[in-house]
Parts: C-alpha cells; sequence; structure tokens
C-alpha cells in the first residue's frame, strides 16, 4: 500500500484502538493525533484547552496534520474535531484512504463516561453536549472515503473489515 489510513470520528469512535490493530496487521506506525501534539507541546489536552482554548489547539492539529504529511505512510488516528477545519481535509486526504469509524451514540457516550476527561465534555449537561456536537459533525464525517459501522465489533474485526473495503475499493 502506497499511503496510510487516517481514521477518523467521534469522541469514543475507538479509533486509537482500531488503529493500533489497523498499523499492527499493516506493519505501519501508528500515530495518534492528540498523543503527537501532546509530545510535542509537553502538556495534556486538558491542559493546552484550559491554558490556550480549543482555536489554539485546532491550530495545533492543522500543523500537526502539515508536518505528518511529510513523514512516511502510517496509520493516523486523529482527535475527533479534526475536521472541523475545511483546511484539513486537503491534507487528510493526502494522508491516505479517510475512514469514518461510525458508533452507536449511547455505546460511544458510555465509552466517553469512562474517561471523564474531554475538555468538550465538561459541561452542565455532557450528554446534551456530546448530542448536539455529534449532530453537527456526522455530515462532515461521511465525507471519509469509506464508513464503517463499528457497533458490537471487536478491534481486530473492525480492522479487517476495513482492509477488506479498501481492497475491493483499489479493484484488488
Ligand atoms: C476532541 C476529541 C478528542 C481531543 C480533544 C477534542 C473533539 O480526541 O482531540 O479533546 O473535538 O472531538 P478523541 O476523539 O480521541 O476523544
Amino acid at each position: 500500500m502506497k499511503t496510510g489510513i487516517v481514521l477518523i470520528g467521534f469522541m469514543g469512535a475507538g479509533k486509537s484502538t482500531i488503529g493500533r490493530a489497523l498499523a499492527r496487521r499493516l506493519h505501519l506506525p501508528l500515530i495518534d493525533t492528540d498523543r503527537f501534539i501532546e509530545r510535542k507541546t509537553q502538556r495534556t489536552i486538558p491542559q493546552i484547552f484550559a491554558q490556550d482554548g480549543e482555536d489554539a489547539f485546532r491550530a495545533m492539529e492543522q500543523l500537526a496534520l502539515q508536518e505528518l504529511a511529510e513523514r512516511k505512510p502510517a496509520v493516523i488516528a486523529t482527535g475527533g474535531g479534526m475536521v472541523m477545519r475545511d483546511e484539513n481535509w486537503p491534507l487528510l486526504r493526502r494522508l491516505g484512504t479517510i475512514v469514518y469509524l461510525r458508533g452507536d451514540p449511547d455505546a460511544l457516550f458510555e465509552r466517553v463516561s469512562r474517561h471523564p476527561t474531554r475538555p468538550l465534555l465538561q459541561t452542565p449537561n455532557p450528554r446534551e453536549t456530546f448530542d448536539r456536537l455529534l449532530a453537527q459533525r456526522t455530515p462532515i464525517y461521511t465525507r471519509a472515503d469509506l464508513t464503517v459501522d463499528t457497533t458490537g465489533m471487536e478491534s481486530p474485526a473492525v480492522a479487517e473489515r476495513i482492509l477488506k473495503l479498501m481492497r475491493e475499493r483499489s479493484g484488488a
């Protein structure tokens, strides 16, 4: 495979876990953009949001994509809001096949509630915020090359499904 795979989707979609399974399967490095930014800035995502705000974080995400576009192919797990900047789309496309990991909203919310660290959900009614963001972003996620529904599936099975869809897409 010439280029990499870019996983997009909402918080709790399993982008990092499924990314790890794909990377292992393809012998490619896994890069998680949140971890990449944390390493660069020596701060956690909640610290970045608290100290610099969301816009600054979005600018860091864009810079991360620009830097990754210069590197060797990889499996890239993006933060859930990466798709919100239009300027990021040509960069995402340069990085490889864009795969949207869709999931059942209740299951996603259950998963994010287990780690209540996401700055955007630190609101009086996290479920309402979650639903609003999900509704706003869903049409944007569907601009992906492929959509995979992960509901009720384990990560290795999702990875296999993605690879199968990619093979079919390339006519192999
Ligand atoms: C965000 C999702 C987070 C992280 C940040 C903002 C978002 O990543 O980038 O908290 O805007 O949806 P995950 O999708 O890995 O939770």
